[in-house]
C-alpha cells in the first residue's frame, strides 16, 4: 500500500519552503519508484479567519489511520496575536496523535556557519530528543485573586515514569543505532533534580534504571545548566541528548543557533511505530513571506528526515527510502558548500534557486 503523506503547508513562508520540499520529494519519489502519495491540507490561518476552523472535526482520527506522516511548514499569522489557530493545530497534533519524541539535528554543515571559534563539522554534531506530551506544557494550573497585587499564577508540571521511560529508551536505543560520525554512542540525560526535586528524581531513577540494558552506550548525566555551558564550550562531547519538554525546548534552540541558523534547522515529532510530523524549527517569519527569499534548506533536510522514518515503517522500500534521504542530506551539504545561498546565509539567492541547485543535485546522485 502507497505510504501517504498528510501536506500542511501553513502561512507566511510555510507554504513557499514545503512547495520546494514537496517538489524535491516527488522527484526522490519518481527516481525510485517509492509510490509515495500526498495529500495537501489547507489548515492554516486563511482558513481560521474564514471559517473560525483549525483542524476539522474527524482529521486527528483520519491522520492517525490513514496516514505514514504529516510534512509540515509553520504557522503563524500577524492577524491571529493570540496563535490560537496555531495552538489548535500544531499542539493538537502533538497531543493528539501522541507524539511523544521531538527531535532536532544539530549538526554544523560548514566551518562558516558555525557561531563557535575552531568549532565546525567535526565538533557540532548532536541529537536533541525533547519529551514532546508532558512537562509544563500540559496547560493545567491556574490563577487566583487575577489581576490584585495578591496574585498567584500556577503551572503544573507532569512526568510520568512512562512517558519518561519511552524518551529515554527511544534516546537509547538511536544512540546504538546511530552512532556519531566518529563512532561515539553516548547519550546524556539532563534535568534539574537537584532543585526540581520530585519530576527531577523520576527522570533521574528513571535513566539509572534503564542504562544498564543499554551497555554498549555511554551514559552520561548533566544538570540543565551545566549542559547549555558544555553545548558552547565543549560541543563535541554530545552525541544523543535526552531532555524534558522545557529544557528540551530551549536546548533546541541553542543547537539551531550552534548550526548555523533557523534557515537549516530541521525537526521532527515522532511516535516511533506509529505516525510522524515532520516540520524546519523556524516559524513563518512574516518579515520575509511572500519576497521568495526564505532558506528552504530546512525544509529539504526535514524531508530527509522523513524519509528516514518512513523507512522504519516499510521494510521493502527501507533501503530505498535511505537512499533518497542519503542524496537530499549530500545535496544540502553541497548546496552550503558551493550552491546557492539565501540572504540569512550571507547571499543574494531565492528560495527556487537553492531548490533547483538541490533537486539537480539530488537527480545526479539518483541516476547514477
Ligand atoms: N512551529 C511553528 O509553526 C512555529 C515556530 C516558531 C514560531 N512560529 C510562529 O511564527 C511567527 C513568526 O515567529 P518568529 O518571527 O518569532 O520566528 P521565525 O522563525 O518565523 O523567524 C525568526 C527570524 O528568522 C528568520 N527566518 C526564519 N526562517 C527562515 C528561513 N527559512 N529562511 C530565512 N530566514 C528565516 C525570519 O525572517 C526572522 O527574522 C509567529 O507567529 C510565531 O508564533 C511558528
Amino acid at each position: 500500500m502507497a505510504l501517504k503523506i498528510a501536506v500542511v503547508a501553513g502561512d507566511g513562508i510555510g507554504p513557499e519552503v514545503i512547495a520546494e520540499g514537496c517538489t524535491l520529494v516527488r522527484d526522490v519519489d519518481r527516481a525510485l519508484d517509492l509510490s509515495l502519495s500526498f495529500d495537501h491540507k489547507d489548515w492554516g490561518a486563511e482558513r481560521w479567519l474564514k471559517e473560525g476552523v483549525g483542524m476539522p472535526k474527524g482529521a486527528l482520527e483520519e491522520l492517525a489511520r490513514d496516514y505514514a506522516a504529516i510534512y509540515f511548514g509553520a504557522l503563524g499569522d500577524p492577524r491571529i496575536p493570540d496563535m490560537a489557530h496555531g495552538r489548535e493545530i500544531l499542539l493538537g497534533m502533538r497531543q493528539g496523535l501522541d507524539l511523544y519524541a521531538n527531535f532536532r539535528p544539530c549538526k554544523c554543515l560548514h566551518e562558516r556557519l558555525s557561531p563557535l571559534k575552531g568549532k565546525g563539522p567535526a565538533e557540532i554534531d548532536m541529537l536533541v530528543f525533547r519529551e514532546n506530551t508532558e512537562d509544563l506544557y500540559v496547560a493545567l494550573g491556574g490563577t487566583f485573586k487575577q489581576g490584585t497585587a495578591d496574585e498567584v499564577a500556577q503551572d503544573v508540571s507532569i512526568n510520568t515514569r512512562k512517558g519518561v521511560e519511552r524518551i529515554l529508551r527511544h534516546g537509547f536505543d538511536t544512540a546504538r543505532a546511530r552512532p556519531r560520525h566518529d563512532g561515539m554512542k553516548k547519550l546524556t540525560m539532563t534535568d534539574k533534580h537537584n532543585a526540581v526535586r520530585f519530576g527531577g528524581g523520576l527522570w533521574k531513577r528513571t535513566f539509572d534504571q534503564l542504562k544498564g540494558d543499554y551497555p554498549d552506550v555511554t551514559a552520561e548525566h548533566l544538570y540543565v545548566d551545566v549542559l547549555a555551558m558544555e553545548m558552547v564550550r565543549k560541543p563535541e562531547r554530545f552525541h544523543v541528548v535526552v531532555a524534558n519538554n522545557l529544557f528540551g525546548d530551549i536546548l533546541t534552540d541553542l543547537g539551531a543557533a550552534l548550526m548555523g541558523g533557523l534557515g537549516l534547522a530541521a525537526s521532527g515529532n515522532v511516535h516511533p511505530g506509529k505516525i510522524g510530523m515532520f516540520e524546519p524549527v523556524h516559524g513563518s517569519a512574516p518579515d520575509i513571506a511572500g519576497k521568495g527569499v526564505a532558506n528552504p534548506l530546512a525544509a529539504f533536510w526535514t524531508a530527509s528526515l522523513m524519509l528516514e522514518f518512513l523507512a522504519t515503517k516499510d521494510a521493502a522500500l527501507a533501503p530505498r527510502l535511505l537512499r533518497g534521504a542519503r542524496a537530499i542530506d549530500a545535496a544540502v551539504t553541497a548546496c552550503v558548500d558551493v550552491g546557492p545561498r539565501t540572504p540569512d546565509l550571507g547571499g543574494a539567492a531565492r528560495t527556487q534557486d537553492v531548490g533547483a541547485f538541490v533537486r539537480e543535485h539530488v537527480g545526479r546522485a539518483l541516476a547514477a
